[in-house]
Parts: C-alpha cells; structure tokens; sequence
C-alpha cells in the first residue's frame, strides 16, 4: 500500500491534476492539496514559500532552525520523497496559489495507522476556515486510499489553535511528555525531558489520536466513502 504514497509522489506534472485533492464545501471546489513531487522541489517559488512558512511558524515546531532554501530542498527530496511512508500535500487556494503545507508520516500498512504532520498555514486564503477543510479531505482521502483506522497528532501544548482544530475533527489527547529546551548554536529543540525536572515542564509534547469511528461519526455524511460506512455511522 505504501505503493500509493510513491504513486502520488511520482505524479509527472500532465498526470499531476488527477492526484490533487479537490476541497469542497457545499459543493464548490475552495482549493485543493496538490502532492510534492519532483516539480515542486523544482520550483524555486514553492520551495521558498515552505522555507519561509517553516521559519516564520518555526515555534510551533520541536525544532526551530533557520530554515534556508537549500535545505529546504534537500528536506523534501531525502525527507518526503525519498521516505516510503510519507507524504507532503501543497494546500492550494482556489486559484491554485499555495498557502499552506499538511502531509502525513510513519504510515503502517499492517495497522492501518500514521501520523499527521507538517500542519502549516503560511498565507490567508480567502475562506476563514480552509485548514479545517483541507484535514478532513486529507482525512477522508486517508481512510478511503489508504484504509486508516487511527490517526496519530503531536501537537506543542501551548498551540491552542492547531489544538482546538484537532479537537474538532474528533482528536483526543492520549499522552504529554513534559519537554526541556536544548539550544545548540542557532538551534533549538524541544526534547522529552525523562524524569530530569523539577516543577512545572515549561512545554509539553500532546499526542492525541484520531480514530476511523470517531471521525467518520462526525463527518460521514460529508464524505465519501465505500460500502456506505459513512452514513451507516450517522
Ligand atoms: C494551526 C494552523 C494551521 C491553524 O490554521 P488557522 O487558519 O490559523 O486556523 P483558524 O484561525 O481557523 O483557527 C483554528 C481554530 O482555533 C480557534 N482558535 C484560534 N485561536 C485560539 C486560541 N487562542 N485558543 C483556542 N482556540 C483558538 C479558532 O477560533 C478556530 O476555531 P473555529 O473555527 O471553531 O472558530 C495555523 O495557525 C498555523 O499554521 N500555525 C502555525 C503552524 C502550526 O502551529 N502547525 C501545527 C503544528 S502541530
């Protein structure tokens, strides 16, 4: 099944339209998540509008780094392309201009599970709520393509509006890790502390979990599914 994720990463750019993800709400098409490909790491606009992104978002991330072109580039050829079972979407207006990043990693065929990463709005789009939109296409898409029964999320505990919008898509909080900060030259991470505080964390690492019943029990009837299990859930 991995063989999906390396489908749509090897999209050439005339079969590209046929990969891309329309978002929809009440039947008009408001964007769509475009996969990363070879083209677009070979696009200088897309490359620099992920490493501008990265860095201007950068502490709502475990690593801040000053992110640069190249290595931005080389992230998304060795870290998504490269990686079996992962997958980067573009977030595209309805003008096909891109304004953000969602992708998925650690995707197990056996168990049918991953972890959504990589969330980022980087521009305003038109509509106020397009992120939203653009994690349930991802998310209907994951359980339609790719048969996922249960979505994992780390989420920094300070990062309310991510929080809140997991929350929405039926996401619950499984686990916190209690963080210590780690600055190497211009560096900084955000590391599990293991048992070395005393008092309060000063950040936490939430992971918190999404499962195939919980997200097709609120937005079945907005997706698409085979056999009917959405409306059989609602
Ligand atoms: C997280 C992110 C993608 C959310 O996208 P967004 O377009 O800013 O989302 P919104 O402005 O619609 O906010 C999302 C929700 O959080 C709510 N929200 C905003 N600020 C909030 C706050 N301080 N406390 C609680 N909820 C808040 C909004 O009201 C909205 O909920 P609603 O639709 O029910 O009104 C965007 O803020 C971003 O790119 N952040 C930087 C990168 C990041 O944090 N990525 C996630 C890493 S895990």
């Amino acid at each position: 099944m991995k063989s999906i994720l390396r489908e749509y990463k090897q999209a050439r750019s005339e079969q590209i339209s046929s990969y891309c993800l329309p978002i929809i709400v009440d039947g008009k098409v408001l964007g769509q998540l475009k996969p990363l490909t070879i083209d677009s790491i070979e696009n200088e606009e897309v490359i620099k509008s992920l490493m501008e992104w990265r860095l201007a978002a950068g502490q709502w991330f475990a690593t801040q780094f000053p992110a640069n072109e190249e290595g931005t580039r080389a992230w998304a050829q060795h870290q998504i392309l490269e990686v079996d079972d992962r997958i980067l979407f573009i977030l595209e207006d309805e003008e096909q201009t891109p304004i953000g990043q969602i992708g998925l990693m650690h995707y197990d065929e056996v168990a049918h599970t991953c972890e959504y990463d990589n969330l980022l709005r980087g521009r305003k789009g038109r509509y106020g709520n397009i992120v939203l939109h653009a994690l349930l296409t991802l998310g209907a898409w994951s359980l339609r393509e790719l048969g996922l029964q249960k979505g994992y999320l780390n989420v920094l505990s300070d990062n309310a509006r991510a929080i809140h919008i997991y929350e929405t898509l039926g996401a619950v909080e499984v686990e916190r890790t209690p963080l210590r900060k780690e600055v190497v030259g211009d560096v900084i991470r955000w590391v599990a502390a293991e048992g070395q505080l005393t008092g309060e964390p000063e950040r936490e690492m939430v992971t918190m979990v999404v499962t195939r019943a919980a997200f097709v029990s609120r937005f079945g009837q907005m997706i698409e599914l085979e056999n009917g299990e959405g409306k059989s859930w609602t």
